[in-house]
């Protein structure tokens, strides 16, 4: 009876330490190390589950992709690449077929642009979706993050030609606010 309770606290805390390190934390960027931008952070992410940036990355590309181009870099033929789109810039991430290949665990991003959903920290297909611009301040940030992660990991191939309307208008707004 005591090992099976004792089982089950270690069972409980390891859980608990795995969804506070990485579910909460795109909500709470300040513990997250792999996906804030300070030096000390970056240094931790080494520790974390998730992969750590990269110093090899290619300058990047912004050959124009339709959205309709980018499905079939999906996944599902294994002699094509696999792109996952955020905020509209493509990132090749076929180096982690393991994670966003057929079937696995993050494809759901594979071949599109998902960033509404990265936002909203959702795995629902119907949340991966281009349209970003109705989320929540603390929603965009977590966006903003995923985009910055991605950008210290995995090169960018290109540009999404054909985002919607407003996303378009909101990024020109926000460009002429910098
Ligand atoms: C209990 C829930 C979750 C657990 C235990 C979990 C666990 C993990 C682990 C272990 C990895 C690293 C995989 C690897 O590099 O091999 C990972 C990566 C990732 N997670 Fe989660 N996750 C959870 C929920 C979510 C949710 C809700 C999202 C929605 C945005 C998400 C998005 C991602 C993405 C995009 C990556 C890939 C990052 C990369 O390219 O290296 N995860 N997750």
């Amino acid at each position: 009876m005591l090992s099976l309770f004792v089982y089950a606290l270690v069972f409980g805390l390891s859980l608990l330490f795995l969804i506070r390190r990485h579910v909460l934390s795109p909500s709470a960027p300040q513990s997250t190390p792999s996906i804030t931008t300070s030096e000390t952070d970056e240094k931790k992410s080494l520790k974390t589950i998730m992969q750590p940036p990269r110093d090899d990355l290619d300058p990047p590309k912004h050959d124009p992709i339709t959205l309709e181009e980018l499905k079939q870099y999906d996944g599902s033929d294994p002699s094509k690449p696999i792109y996952v789109s955020i905020k509209g810039d493509v990132f090749d991430v076929s180096r982690k077929r393991d994670v966003y290949g057929k079937g696995c665990s993050y494809n759901l991003f594979a071949g599109k642009d998902g960033s509404r959903g990265l936002g909203k920290s959702s795995l629902k297909p119907e949340d991966a979706e281009p349209d970003y611009t109705t989320l929540p301040e603390n929603e965009m940030k977590v966006l903003d993050d995923w985009h910055s992660f991605f950008s210290k990991r995995y090169n960018v191939v290109g540009r999404v030609s054909d985002m919607p309307e407003v996303v378009v208008q909101l990024l020109a707004q926000q460009q002429a606010h910098n």
